[in-house]
């Protein structure tokens, strides 16, 4: 046997019992006569005790040990002297009788420690080593501890995980599909899917009333923090329900993740929110509701006093900084050119101080009187010592921005806490969106998404104001999921598709199959698609997604240990009947 127990198991009750332990040297130090091991595995550190006296050729094989090196030791428990209550075994050290190399290491390139000296790019180019980091570690015990208690609520709730190819057709998700050419028939590509959308409906029509899959979706879309190339969803389906059932069903599984896996109770229905009213009030369909500040118009109340940045603009709105009314000309500054970066895009910031003495001290103090700035303040619900700020323009754009100031000046002021959780749904999100450049509408969520029956009339007429039977789940300003009641109808689906300017022809070449089944007999359907990754990395505090993924790649989508993506021979060309012509542009 290897070994007979792990390096993080061993306590003092096991004082005197003699055991066999593996695992990888993280550090030697001697002392003396003394050398000291710690001894490291997937389960904890064990320290191992090499005495001079007591046999000094051992002592020297230990001494020679360098850092990464795997060895299997024998020896007996024992209680140390020098107790480490940071650590669960650091009741305990183990006197080592016999020791064997197991395999020998070179230098690693970075320390393997929570805290390492490893640079990022690094730190991905040997991620095996990486993965050896208790930090990284502990994020996937995570993943696969949230991903097993899915599987256990979606199975005692009657969801069947049903295997979806990889190989497909182009789906009809926003982002660009990662392509595959076919050898056997040349010229012709499947596409990886961005999601199984289509798959997971074509099983509703055969009868899999409650499906579900943790599968990998692959998108060619930018890369952010929450982003990555491949990336996977819990993505479920349900038959016979409407938008209350799966709502219901999902908040279910989110309220016993919580509960399972971070031993938070949400007793309380999560809240909902309008799509207009995430927009109105937070300038964002996934806002962080940690905090309140939500936005206040005042476009009516600033008009006329020829401030001619206010009166030429659609859109004047602000939000309350509870006690920063002593914010310094330097922090309003700041604050000034965080608004400016084209990431944010405002043109500038008003601010108007609500000092404690209950005067008011703003950049406008010329255009306004207090009285005008009191009644502001009213609007805000400001209390002295309270500091407004105020952004003007598109309106759009203007809400963009202030959602940007908003989350800015949460972080401030500590309010987003990531051990406080805030979930919502948003729902009612539009239908459609009007693209500018291409003048035409395209589905929000994907062509499939069935309107608010209430709004179908004005599916033709006004499109833009249709509402969709689709919906996000958000927790602390992150999308971790979103979904829809779907079209089973397949007249409204054509109707559907003319709206978006599809002709008869296109439809049926794009989406042929799925309609062709839609005449078989479609059961009313809908359901949604979670964020693994992302919900991981909400749980366990993360700021980017890669953290949780095993082998992520990078910002520029590369896989930087496996040098992917890299040219491919000429003789797979060949095969593929690919000719590789560079654009230069
Ligand atoms: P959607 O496109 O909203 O819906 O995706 C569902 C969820 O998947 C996660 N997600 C991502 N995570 C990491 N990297 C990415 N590039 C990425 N893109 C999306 C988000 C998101 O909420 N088929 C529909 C679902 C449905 O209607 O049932 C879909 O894919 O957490």
């Amino acid at each position: 046997m290897y070994r007979t127990k792990t390096c993080g198991e061993l306590r003092l009750a096991d004082a005197g019992s003699i055991v066999t332990l593996c695992g990888w040297v993280q550090r030697t130090r001697k002392m003396g006569g003394m050398t000291f091991v710690d001894l490291r595995d997937r389960y904890g550190i064990t320290q191992l005790v090499f005495n001079q006296e007591v046999n000094a050729d051992l002592c020297d094989q230990a001494n020679k040990l360098g850092r990464e090196y795997v060895i299997q030791v024998i020896g007996t428990v024992a209680e140390r002297s020098n107790k480490n209550p940071k650590m669960d075994t650091g009741e305990i050290e183990i006197i080592v009788d016999k020791l064997n190399v197991l395999n020998a290491s070179i230098v690693p390139p970075f320390t393997i420690e929570d805290d390492t000296d490893g640079g990022d790019d690094l730190r991905m180019q040997y991620r095996y080593l990486d993965l050896r980091r208790s930090a990284v570690r502990r994020n996937l015990e995570l993943r696969h501890k949230m991903a097993f208690e899915v599987r256990r609520y979606l199975d005692a709730h009657h969801f069947l995980e049903v295997e979806t190819p990889v190989l497909i057709k182009s789906t009809p998700e926003g982002a660009r599909d990662f392509v595959v050419p076919s050898r056997m028939n040349p010229g012709e590509f499947y596409a990886l899917p961005q999601s199984p959308q289509t798959l997971k409906q074509l099983l509703m029509v055969s009868g899999f009333d409650r499906y579900f899959q943790i599968v990998k979706c692959f998108r060619d879309e930018d890369l952010r923090a929450d982003r990555q190339p491949e990336f996977t969803q819990i993505d479920c389906e349900m038959s016979f329900v409407e938008q209350e059932d799966v709502l219901q069903m999902f908040e279910g599984m989110t309220k016993h993740l919580f509960k399972y896996i971070k031993n938070i109770d949400f007793t309380d229905p999560f809240p909902r929110m309008t799509w207009a009213d995430a927009m109105k009030y937070y300038g964002s369909d996934k806002p962080d509701i940690r905090f309140g500040m939500k936005f206040v118009e005042l476009k009516d109340l600033t008009e006329g006093k020829n401030f001619g940045v206010f009166d030429s603009v659609p859109f004047v709105a602000g939000i309350c900084c509870p006690g920063c009314a002593t914010y310094t000309r330097k922090q309003l500054d700041e604050l000034t050119e965080f608004v400016k970066r084209p990431q944010v895009g405002a043109k500038g910031l008003v601010y108007v101080r609500y000092e404690a003495n209950g005067n008011f001290k703003s950049s406008v103090d010329k255009f306004y009187s207090a009285e005008d700035l009191k009644a502001w303040a009213e609007r805000f619900g400001a209390q002295p010592g309270d500091l407004m700020l105020i952004l003007a323009g598109e309106t759009m754009k203007t809400r963009k921005a202030l959602c940007e100031l908003r989350l800015e000046m949460g972080s401030r002021l500590g309010l987003r806490d990531k051990n406080v959780y805030a979930p919502l749904w948003v729902i009612d999100f539009p239908l459609f969106e009007w693209d500018d450049e291409t003048q035409r509408f395209y589905a929000m969520h994907h062509p499939f998404t069935s309107p608010n029956p209430e709004d179908i009339d004005m599916l033709e007429s006004n499109p833009g104001a249709v509402r969709a039977n689709a919906y996000d789940m958000v927790v602390n300003g992150t999308e971790l999921g979103g979904g829809s009641i779907r079209i089973h109808d397949s007249v409204l689906q054509d109707r559907m598709f003319k709206v978006l300017g599809f002709t008869e022809e296109q439809a049926q070449a794009q989406f042929g199959f799925l309609m062709n089944a839609f005449k078989y007999g479609a059961p009313p359907h809908g359901g949604l698609a979670f964020g693994l990754d992302r919900f991981v990395s909400l749980f366990a505090g993360l700021d980017s997604i890669r953290d949780c993924i095993a082998f992520p790649k990078n910002n520029s989508g590369r896989d930087v240990m496996l040098d992917a993506p890299s040219p491919i021979a000429q003789a797979q060309l060949d095969e593929l009947s690919i000719n590789v012509c560079l654009k230069k542009d």
